[in-house]
């Protein structure tokens, strides 16, 4: 691995060769395995974190200590900002849902980069306008009612940050668990369940494995998202 890997990175991939070279000498490789927990809610956060394989999750116990997922982030995508830049604890747990390897950057290093970097600060400030805008969603729609419409919106969430979208269908390559799914959704797993044979049933979706199609992508927008 060289420091050619920032060069794919949203977040690294815009500055010059040498800069490249200069973070990369900060950078340390970690391994967790699926399930492991990366990140500890509460905890004092002095690194950021690259993906540089695998997928986690961004959780918080609700008060009874049912768990709801704020996020998924893959390959690319950062975490572990968040308390670097408020100096306070950790905003939420991060958990491998799959074998993951990560980058790790401490915080002086970090925040020195940003001062001298405007394009990485600008970067940052667009990816954390872009969560926002997803929490603000999921803020919206978990106040619905009917799970029907919370499941259909917590899949065209996931269409939109991992789907390939083609000649008006799309193609979610690896739907996370249904377990997952209903604690993204604020529902139970059997109520994923149930809902996505009904839309297999309604022909909103397709299924083969751990894969999803939406197969007339504007209609199911437009069906649930109205409810909003
Ligand atoms: P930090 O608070 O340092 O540690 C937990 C990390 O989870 C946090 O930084 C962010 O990187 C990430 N995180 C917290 N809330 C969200 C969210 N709503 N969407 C995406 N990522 C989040």
């Amino acid at each position: 691995m060289s420091y050619k890997f920032l060069q794919n990175l949203p977040l690294f991939g815009e500055l010059e060769e040498a800069e490249q070279i200069e973070i990369w000498t900060h950078v340390i490789t970690r391994s967790y395995k699926k399930a492991n927990i990366i990140l500890f809610e509460e905890d004092p956060g002095d690194s950021l974190f690259i993906i540089k394989e695998g997928k986690v999750k961004i959780t918080r116990l609700s008060e009874g200590g049912k768990e709801v997922i704020l996020s998924i982030l893959g390959e690319g995508e950062f975490f572990g900002e968040m308390s670097l830049l408020d100096g306070e604890s950790r905003s939420a747990n991060v958990i491998a849902l799959s074998d993951c390897e990560v980058f790790v950057l401490k915080r002086d290093k970090f925040l020195d980069i940003l001062k001298t970097s405007p394009q990485i600060a600008i970067t940052l400030l667009e990816e954390l306008a872009h969560r926002i805008r997803m929490s603000d969603q999921q803020i919206e729609y978990l106040s619905l009612a009917d799970a029907e419409n919370r499941v259909a919106m917590t899949i065209l969430r996931i269409a939109e940050e991992s789907g390939t979208f083609k000649m008006g269908q799309v193609s979610i390559a690896e739907l996370p668990m249904q377990q997952d799914m209903a604690n993204m959704s604020g529902t139970s797993r059997e109520t994923i369940s149930r809902v996505l044979s009904d839309f297999t049933e309604k022909g909103y979706i397709d299924r083969k494995g751990k894969k999803l199609i939406i197969l007339d992508y504007e209609r199911f927008k437009s069906d649930f998202s109205k409810s909003l």
